[in-house]
């Protein structure tokens, strides 16, 4: 096992053209948060690096759509989302965006390198150009007429109202969202990352974490690995973004794709944040030591982004280098997906809760518990209003906060506010709560990404301080037994103590209050030094006697009330309706196919070609036809319900198309030996299918 010294934290860059919601909180940046966190309590070397991911064809289109500039559009969004990370208690160490100088050059740097080496490959290939825009159109750039289902908006990339996934060139009717225009094919050259030149050398680096990686991350690789690597375009038509760095012109109106620069941000806020703390250098501590662990915090959609293409950046940068050389991922822990209310959260619908608009409600560390409490490691979870106010007035409110402000009251009133009496490891140890397996489990929770175990064993520590206070009785005690009640509320003042340290990162806000009320000044982020756990430390009681607390208390978690959700829940009930009306709509052209079948259950059904050589319509049933039919030598009768449709008349003499192997079914009390082919048109009419020409009765269909 690779022993690490330090610990790089990286989490995904939200795209800067929209607010942050509490999905993506729950999958990545409270997971993250609460890792790094934990870390820093033990001492640990550990930095968290973040930012906006301000490029892509999507903040283009905000902008065309408000009529502002990109730039516009993302400085809104870096500013919007970087402030409630804030204020949500997400403790980046930098907080970097891609539309940064820096940024640019770094991203520069590496297609040049990989460009130089000749690993790049070049391709053209024929996309639609808009000729009074003079621009290529991207897939969102294009709408038309869907294939399969006729709406009239489709776009370039996917139908909406189908669902069906396109490519412009399948669109009836394209236009240019641009211009209106139709738009014309052009030749276009582009830059390709050969990933299949690292196939092997990817398949080797996913084999050896097939053991530490998440299930759903070693699961999702593989499947790209085993339909082979193929060439990916890593530049493209567009003005927004990072100029392909070649001087030809054959660059020209190029930028870099957005997924190729937005990983390397990785790399450039770390660099960022080296130089901003006067060390320049420093960024190379944790990317170019073999020392430093770097774990990338994802959602699983950007799963192989990070397993697959973003090492792979990194083995050809390295290819040929003997010092400079970056490392890879040791751990990529993805996470599956909250829902919201039992439904996907979707931006694009406005099914969502943003993350700034919940803070203006409810402090976050309601939030950050709740959330961690439904963390998504293997499986989707939801967040439900009535959860989250559950938890706040069961958990945080009746227990933590209960126990936490009983405590310091009763020590103000009876104890003159002085921790009295001065506990012994014995009595530490007796209280019930074994310290060394507990924080043990905590260390196995937090290192293994199990955050709702990590969350739960601190307020199980909670429940236990709780009921100890509860059973020991002080306030009943101190009128007979002052030195008992004594051991009791110093014991209490411990735990009070030891909590703040426990829960720190799930409620930092919270434990730092706790931290107050105990009496100390500062905050507990400033007692951390290199090398020396606080979490050791609850292993003894850390309060000494006589230890000054603060006289007065708070309440730490105030109720949520009923009609403080019922608006929440009104707004809801409102999305879900427009949605259900949506879906509804959406299922009338819906494509359901039934299950697939195999190729070889297919060649079972054997067509014919038949001629039908009578026709009659059958008594008491008016739907039927009773046709009889030549099938090369063969006759054959079916029973075909379409009497409604045609005469026996019209039917004699047609050729038609039968299942001829289809077991015999009998039919008012008469027997049908085959099925012929018919088609409904749009009225409900229906076709027997007719092979055109001078068909040979008793041909099969191919
Ligand atoms: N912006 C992307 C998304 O939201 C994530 C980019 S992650 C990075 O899905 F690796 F590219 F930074
Ligand atoms: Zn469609």
């Amino acid at each position: 096992m690779h022993q690490f010294t330090k610990t790089l934290v990286t989490t995904a860059l939200p795209y800067a053209n929209g607010p942050v919601h509490l999905g993506h909180l729950a999958g990545v940046y409270l997971p993250a948060d609460l890792y790094v966190r934990y870390k820093r309590l033990k001492g640990e070397d550990i930095i968290h690096i973040g930012g906006s991911d301000e490029h892509g064809v999507p903040i283009t289109i905000t902008a065309e759509k408000e009529g502002i500039s990109p730039q516009d559009v993302v400085d809104r969004y870096h500013r919007m989302n970087h402030e409630s990370f804030l204020k949500c208690g997400i403790s980046f160490d930098y907080y970097g965006r891609t539309t940064s100088e820096a940024h640019h050059k770094t991203a520069q740097e590496f297609f040049t390198d990989i460009e130089q080496k000749g690993i790049f490959i070049r391709k053209s290939d024929k996309l639609f150009f808009d000729r009074k825009a003079d621009r290529f159109l991207s897939d969102r750039y294009v709408t038309g007429t869907c294939p399969i289902c006729n709406n009239a908006e489709a776009n370039g990339d996917q139908c909406e109202q189908c669902g069906t996934h396109l490519s412009p060139l399948e669109l009836i009717n394209p236009k240019s969202k641009l211009s209106d225009g139709t738009p014309e094919l052009r030749e276009t050259m582009h830059w390709y990352f050969p990933l299949g030149r690292f196939q092997e050398k990817l398949e080797n680096y996913v084999s050896q974490h097939e053991e530490d990686w998440r299930q759903n991350v070693v699961n999702y690789s593989r499947t790209w690995l085993k339909q082979g690597l193929k060439d990916r375009a890593i530049t493209r038509d567009l003005g927004w973004g990072i100029k392909v760095p070649v001087e030809s012109g054959e660059a020209a109106g190029k930028v870099l794709y957005v997924w190729f620069d937005a990983v390397l941000g990785y790399i450039s806020f770390t660099r960022e944040w080296a130089a901003e703390q006067g060390q320049s250098e420093r960024w190379k501590e944790y990317w170019q030591n073999p020392q430093c662990r770097l774990v990338h915090f994802i959602g699983k959609d950007n799963v192989v982004f990070h397993t697959l293409m973003f090492p792979a950046i990194l083995m050809a940068w390295n290819e040929g280098r003997q010092s400079g050389c970056y490392n890879l991922a040791d751990n990529v822990p993805a996470s599956e997906f909250m829902n919201f209310e039992g439904r996907k959260f979707s931006k694009s619908r406005n099914y969502a809760v943003y993350l700034g608009e919940f803070l203006e409600k409810f402090p976050a560390d309601t939030l950050r518990y709740s959330i961690a409490m439904n963390y998504p490691e293997n499986k989707d979870t939801d967040f439900s209003w009535q959860d989250f106010q559950n938890r706040t007035n069961g958990e945080l409110a009746d227990t933590l906060g209960n126990f936490i402000k009983r405590s310091v009251d009763f020590t103000n009133s009876r104890f003159e506010g002085e921790v009295p009496y001065a506990c012994t490891p014995e009595e530490w140890s007796a209280l019930g709560i074994n310290w060394p397996e507990t924080l043990e489990q905590l260390d196995l929770a937090y290192e293994g990404f199990h955050f709702r175990e990590a969350a739960t064993l601190g307020m199980d520590i909670a429940r236990a301080a709780n009921r100890f206070f509860t059973i020991s009785e002080p306030w009943k005690v101190v009128k007979l037994d002052r030195e008992a009640a004594a051991k009791t509320m110093a014991l209490s003042l411990n735990l009070c103590h030891a909590l703040s340290v426990a829960l720190f990162p799930v409620i930092p806000e919270t434990c730092n209050r706790i931290h107050a009320m105990l009496g100390f000044d500062g905050r507990i982020e400033e007692l951390v030094r290199p090398g020396k756990s606080l979490l050791a430390e609850l292993l003894s009681p850390g309060l000494n006697k006589g230890h000054k607390i603060c006289p007065k208390s708070e309440i730490l978690f105030s109720k949520i009330e009923e009609s403080d959700i019922a608006p929440e829940l009104a707004k809801i009930e409102g999305l879900l309706a427009e949605a259900v009306k949506r879906e509804a709509g959406a299922e009338q052209n819906r494509m359901e196919f039934k299950p697939v079948i195999s190729f070889d259950d297919f060649l079972k059904v054997d067509l014919r070609v038949a001629k039908v050589i009578a026709a009659e319509t059958v008594k008491k049933a008016t739907k039927l036809l009773k046709l009889q039919l030549q099938v090369g030598s063969v006759t054959k009768q079916v029973l075909a319900g379409i009497a409604k449709h045609y005469t026996p008349e019209e039917m004699i003499g047609k050729n038609v198309i039968i299942v001829a192997n289809l077991a015999d079914r009998s039919i008012r009390d008469d027997v049908s030996e085959g099925m012929i082919l018919a088609v409904e048109g749009s009225d409900g009419k229906l076709f027997v299918i007719e092979p055109e020409g001078n068909e040979i009765n008793g041909r099969q269909i191919q």
